[in-house]
């Protein structure tokens, strides 16, 4: 089978989706893009040139998760310890950033996209935030894929601000703590009102969650690869889904 549901892109490029069950689609991937910096050691150029290659990747990946009806897609982009990379590379990547936005904007709203932002956005450079909360702001009432782009995001950092927040309201009153359960806990979230991931992608080898969505993947499903992220196509998204659709999700029941 070589359709997919969601045709809204101009320019063609169609994978075969094999034996993808498009009545079985995850709600929502989440995806750790690794692997850049070691993409670009390989072929002796700079991080930067990794970050550079790996934005092109992006592109193929919302493509294609657009095309196959996928509601929401997470992406780290910057979590709260990438602050400790060399100021070089903090300032690439907030560079990368604005670019990005800059030029893909347009396009993405064309094709019905909805930006969103998780994390702590008014730690990130001035230019960087404006340019976040503009595509934000253009793409607000679109129905199509959400993207939602990890910036300044770190899972327990996010965990900490929604206890802040729960105390400072129960402070008040306006919060019964015997009444706090899951359900109103991820109101407290940045990803309110998105559903969990069901399935967590990481290339690049590396078998670890690095803080990303910590409260949000208690019963994802998780795929791992060895392909640098620069070098992720939509073919090895499509390879991601079909494996997740083999999967046998009890959620810590029995069937
Ligand atoms: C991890 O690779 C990647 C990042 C820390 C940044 C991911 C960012 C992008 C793909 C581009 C910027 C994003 C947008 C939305 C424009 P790494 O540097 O840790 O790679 P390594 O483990 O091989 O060193």
């Amino acid at each position: 089978m070589k359709i997919f549901k969601n045709l809204f892109w101009k320019q063609e490029n169609t994978y075969n989706v094999g034996n993808i069950d498009l009545e079985n689609l995850p709600v929502h991937i989440a995806i750790i893009m690794d692997g850049n910096g070691r993409w670009a050691k390989k072929r002796g150029l700079p991080r930067t040139a990794g970050h550079k290659a790996g934005v092109e990747a992006l592109r193929d990946i919302i493509r294609t998760c657009s095309r196959l009806g996928i509601k929401y897609l997470s992406l780290y982009a910057f979590s709260t310890e990438n602050w400790k990379r060399p100021q070089e590379e903090v300032n690439g990547l907030m560079q990368l950033l604005v670019l990005y936005l800059r030029k893909e904007v347009e396009e993405l709203h064309e094709n019905h996209v909805k930006i969103n932002v998780i994390g702590d956005i008014q730690g990130l450079p001035e230019n960087a935030r404006q340019e976040v909360e503009a595509a934000v702001a253009r793409t607000e009432n679109n129905d199509g894929l959400v993207v939602n782009i990890a910036l300044n995001y770190g899972g327990r950092a996010e965990i900490i601000q929604a206890v802040k927040e729960i105390s400072r309201r129960a402070k008040r009153n306006e919060l019964d703590i015997e009444a706090i359960d899951e359900e109103i806990f991820s109101k407290f979230l940045y990803t309110k009102g998105i559903p969990d991931p069901d399935l967590v992608i990481r290339p690049s080898g590396e078998l670890r969650i690095s803080n990303f969505l910590l409260w949000q993947i208690a019963y994802s499903e998780f795929w791992f690869s060895n392909i640098y992220w620069p070098d992720f196509t939509g073919k090895n998204l499509v390879e991601a889904i079909i494996d997740y659709q083999k999967r046998d999700r009890r959620y810590g029941g029995v069937k």
